[in-house]
């Protein structure tokens, strides 16, 4: 493969340490930094602090040969040519994006800069931020030809995060000079080449060597760009089928039918229309609000993104009337809960819908006993087990006398729960899916009142109903 660069990745969160894995995976040396000390000793000492597929076997194979884990930015910085800032852009009370971390970061790099670098925004970050980090790592006395900044967003997804990095559909690189472009094109050469998938410990994943990932090479501001807006019509693409989904259950149709004749349209495609809850997690909700607020600023008007934004409200609201009309009353019933992460296959509650519900039904006076399998100990820490609130290790344990059964989020096992299994462990067979894991008529065949997003409640028959639910 090509040269070795010698890189680090400043902040240890999901893109931080994934980038970083990945980043060792295809050869490079890499210094991951973070402030958090704890974090790092938890690192060095061979645990991974998140949930992500093939990211241990990534750390394993790499640990203490191509990655190592520091607090001393100043150390990684002068032993690296190439340093990514990827620490977090949380969203601040006005919707922007509050850049305080990426703005500690820069200073200090630029504290401890003495030959060339280029600094790469790897973080969400409004268009614009590169010239403040120009700003402020002239400021701190760095002459302009020892630097150099570029963005190189990140398009992973949770859960997902190794593979869609190593197999993404492409990588941009947004640089304002030669040398900063074609260093971090050395970088990501053991992909764009195709050499990466010859190698027998490859991740598997769409890529290959006859097929490797594009690279595009844009302006700074055009990369920043290209971040903010690819999630913002995502985010779109989600709320606009979750109001086909409401006009499909209005007339009694099916959105999982209406989405996938839609898909089949190459200018539309399939992904990301899939009708649920509302979008959450820790990137579409803040970056919609920040791309808006972006617009708003430069005196654009996107009020399509507040509609986005609202479409998402509401269809969370939507689907606990919808619960509610499943169950009438809340005070007392025990409700069993699938999913506490904002989607399957990650460990994540920031921004969760599956946790606003949980909480509403909690204020509502039920008692809810919940399964997730990755997620529990995070939610443990939003919403303290109780009385009225337990966390249980199996989803039947969580379905046991259950009133109900609730899915909210669209982990892999939901879709397989064996149902004559779960029919005779819940009270009342009645499944509520926000997730739109199982085929209505399925559902009725097997006895269940069931009750999904975008698709008529199917009901199990009339007789079979009253001999259960009266005395
Ligand atoms: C998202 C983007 O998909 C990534 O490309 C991006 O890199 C990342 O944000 C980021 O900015 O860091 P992520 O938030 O991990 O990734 O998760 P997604 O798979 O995009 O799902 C986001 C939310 O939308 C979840 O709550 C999910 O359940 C929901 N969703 C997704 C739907 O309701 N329907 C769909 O069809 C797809």
């Amino acid at each position: 493969m090509s040269q070795p660069v010698s890189i680090a990745v400043v902040g240890s969160g999901y893109v931080g340490l994934v980038a970083a894995a990945c980043f060792a995976e295809i050869g490079h040396r890499v210094i991951c930094v973070d402030n958090d000390e704890t974090k790092v000793k938890v690192l060095r000492e061979g645990g991974v602090p998140i949930h992500e597929d093939y990211l241990p076997e990534l750390l394993n194979r790499h640990r203490e040969n191509k990655v190592e884990f520091t607090s001393d930015l100043r150390s990684a910085t002068q032993r690296s040519q190439v340093i990514f800032i990827a620490v977090g852009t949380p969203q601040s009370k006005t919707g922007s994006a509050d850049l305080s971390y990426v703005d500690a970061v820069a200073s200090e790099i630029a504290r401890s800069i003495d030959d060339y670098k280029v600094i790469v925004e790897k973080s969400t970050v409004p268009v614009y931020t590169n010239e403040w980090i120009r700003r402020v790592i002239e400021r701190n006395g760095v002459p302009k030809e020892l630097f150099d900044i570029a963005s190189n967003p990140e398009f992973l997804r949770e859960g997902t995060a190794v593979v869609d990095f190593l197999h993404t559909d492409r990588i941009v690189i947004g640089a304002e000079s030669e040398r900063a472009g074609s260093l971090l094109s050395t970088i990501y050469e053991p992909l764009t080449s195709g050499a990466y998938y010859r190698l027998p410990q490859a991740v598997p994943g769409t890529c290959d060597e006859k097929c490797p990932p594009p690279l595009l090479l844009t302006s700074t501001k055009a990369a920043e760009l290209i971040k903010h807006a690819s999630n913002a019509f995502l985010a779109m693409k989600i709320s606009f089928i979750n109001v086909v989904g409401n006009i499909c259950e209005a007339v009694g149709a099916d959105v999982e039918q209406v989405s996938r004749g839609m898909g089949m349209d190459s200018r539309i495609g399939p992904k990301f229309l899939r009708a649920g809850i509302g979008y959450g997690g820790s990137c579409f909700p803040k970056d919609v609000a920040a791309f808006r607020y972006v617009a708003e600023q430069l005196g654009v008007d996107f009020s399509l993104l507040k509609e986005v934004e609202e479409i998402n409200e509401e269809q969370k609201k939507r689907f606990f009337l919808k619960v509610r009309s499943a169950l009438w009353t809340f005070g007392g019933k025990r409700i069993g809960v699938l999913g506490l992460s904002f989607k399957g296959g990650t460990d994540d509650i920031r921004d969760s819908p599956a946790l606003d519900i949980v909480e509403q039904l909690l204020r509502e006076g039920s008692n809810v006993i919940a399964y997730d399998p990755a997620a529990s100990e995070r939610a443990k820490e939003v919403i303290p087990p109780s009385r009225h609130m337990s966390y249980v290790d199996d989803p039947y344990a969580a379905a046991e006398d259950a009133d109900a059964l609730l899915i909210l989020s669209d982990w892999q096992e939901f879709g397989e729960l064996d149902l004559e299994k779960l029919h005779y462990t819940l009270r009342y067979p009645i499944v509520i899916d926000g997730r739109n894991l199982y085929d209505p008529l399925q559902m009725v065949e097997r006895g269940f009142t069931y009750l999904s997003v975008g698709r008529s409640a199917s009901h199990q028959t009339r007789d079979a109903a009253l001999g259960q639910r009266l005395p």
